[in-house]
């Protein structure tokens, strides 16, 4: 059967209409984007929104900076056990993200432009 485009537009209609829905679901500041939900939730308040390390306790606790060559050029396994198993001020994780959340939230750190 050919598509017929009258057919598809409520059903476009209908997928627009709950995407807000979907997003006020996970909370108020939920995206559509796990991974940037869980850095958001765990990780913005010491490493800041662009991974700076420049926030009240990023500055108390000495947060790394996420974009710097120091972080980025170690192996997704170096920076999968530090935020499993915390390193000095840094937290650990195991408690609060599986493994595959962690892994998500890698690849969300290694998306951020650099400064
Ligand atoms: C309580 C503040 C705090 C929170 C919350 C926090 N971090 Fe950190 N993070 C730090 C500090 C402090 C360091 C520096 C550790 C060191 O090298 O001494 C760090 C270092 C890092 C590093 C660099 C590790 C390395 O070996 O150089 C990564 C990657 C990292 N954090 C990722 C995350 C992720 C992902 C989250 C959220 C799941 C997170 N952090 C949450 C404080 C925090």
């Amino acid at each position: 059967m050919p598509l017929n485009p009258t057919r598809l537009l409520p059903l476009c209609l209908a997928a627009a209409l709950s995407l807000p829905a979907l997003a006020q679901d996970s909370g108020a500041n939920a995206t559509l984007d796990p991974a940037a939900d869980l850095f958001k939730a765990h990780c913005l308040m010491c490493h800041g929104a662009d991974g700076s390390g420049d926030t009240p306790a990023g500055k108390i606790f000495k947060a790394a900076a996420l974009t710097d060559p120091m972080v980025t050029t170690k192996s997704n396994d170096e920076l999968h056990t530090v935020i499993k198993n915390g390193k000095n001020k840094m937290p650990p994780f195991k408690d609060k993200l599986t493994d595959a959340q962690i892994d998500e939230v890698i690849g969300y750190i290694r998306k951020l432009p650099p400064r």
